[in-house]
């Protein structure tokens, strides 16, 4: 796939949209996670996509805490100024006195100091506000400026089974960051007409992280997010993702549902929210996919 193709024409063909693609990545069944007694080292993922509105956030906040329902030991990191994951805990971004900014920034600042605890059990946070644009400007300067928040992220790994990185929509130095601090990347993707545009350019950054800087950064998944299974086109557009990525696409597909927009005006994930919902056990099979990846790489 070219940078300047959409995807759309390099993936071929028409597609058959009589079939309903969901069907297509039933491929196995994903098993039980074991109960855990012990905690770390984290496994980290950045969820990345420099396109806006694509479900990172709401990615972040409910795999999170689905993992967290499972018994992991959970740390997001709210990597956008525009601060939408601390929000979506009921964190106000402008009465935070110490974020993820004093962190990257301070050197006497401790990773301590910064880490929120949510309502979840399990479930912390580092919380962002606009004050992290700066820092954006500021590494520039900084000596090994990618690997600021890996430095940053180290003491605590040990704490951790997963921390997941929420990546602003751009491919700027804060994502790059998050990058090379990163085990792997998780890609949600909406099913809408545009949604592979810009992919290319998403993967040949992780490739020139991967050569450059973060020899062993993996491609995680591929999420396919906002699925309406009534329209053809969602289905045609799952069908082409699947098409180009295979088995690096999880079976479980996001369904559309206002209940997201709602749980981020409440503060709350959809999970504890409305556990009964299609939204919250969308999310905890892919936290149950992401546990059971886990368990292959051992
Ligand atoms: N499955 C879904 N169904 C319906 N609405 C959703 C779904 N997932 C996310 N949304 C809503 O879509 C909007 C964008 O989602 P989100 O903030 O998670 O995307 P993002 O990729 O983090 O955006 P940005 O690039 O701006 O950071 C939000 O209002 C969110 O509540
Ligand atoms: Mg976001």
């Amino acid at each position: 796939m070219s940078n300047e193709d959409d995807g759309w024409g390099a993936l071929g063909g028409g597609g058959d949209s009589t079939v309903d693609p969901a069907t297509l990545l039933d491929r196995r069944p994903i098993p039980q996670p074991e109960p855990v007694d012990r905690h770390g080292p984290a496994r980290i993922i950045a969820m990345a996509n420099q396109k806006g509105g694509v479900g990172k956030t709401t990615t972040t906040i409910n795999l999170g805490a689905a993992l967290a329902e499972y018994g992991r030991k959970v740390l997001m990191v709210d990597f956008d100024p525009q601060g939408a994951l601390s929000v979506g805990f009921g964190v106000n971004p402008h009465d935070l006195e110490i974020s993820v900014y004093n962190l990257l920034m301070q050197e006497e600042v401790t990773i301590h100091e910064v880490i929120h605890k949510t309502n979840i059990d399990g479930l912390h946070l580092l919380p962002a506000n606009i004050d992290l644009s700066a820092a954006e400007i500021q590494l520039v300067n900084e000596v090994a400026r990618e690997m600021t928040l890996a430095r940053c992220l180290r003491p605590v790994l040990k704490d951790y089974d997963y921390v997941l990185i929420d990546c602003q929509p751009s491919l700027g130095l804060l994502t790059i960051n998050a990058l090379t601090a990163a085990h792997s990347v998780l890609v949600p993707l909406e099913c809408e007409f545009f949604s592979l545009r810009g992919v290319a350019l998403l993967l040949d950054t992780v490739d020139k992280v991967r050569e450059r800087l973060n020899f062993d950064l993996e491609l995680e998944g591929i999420l396919a997010t906002m699925y309406d299974s009534r329209t053809t086109h969602c289905r045609q557009v799952l069908q082409r993702v699947v098409e180009a990525f295979g088995d690096k696409v999880y079976q479980t597909v996001i369904t559309k549902t206002v209940k997201f927009p709602e749980s981020t005006v409440a503060g709350a994930p959809i999970t504890t929210l409305d556990p009964a919902s299609a939204g919250a056990r969308n999310y905890r099979q892919l936290a149950r996919e992401v546990i059971a990846a886990s368990a292959e790489r051992r």
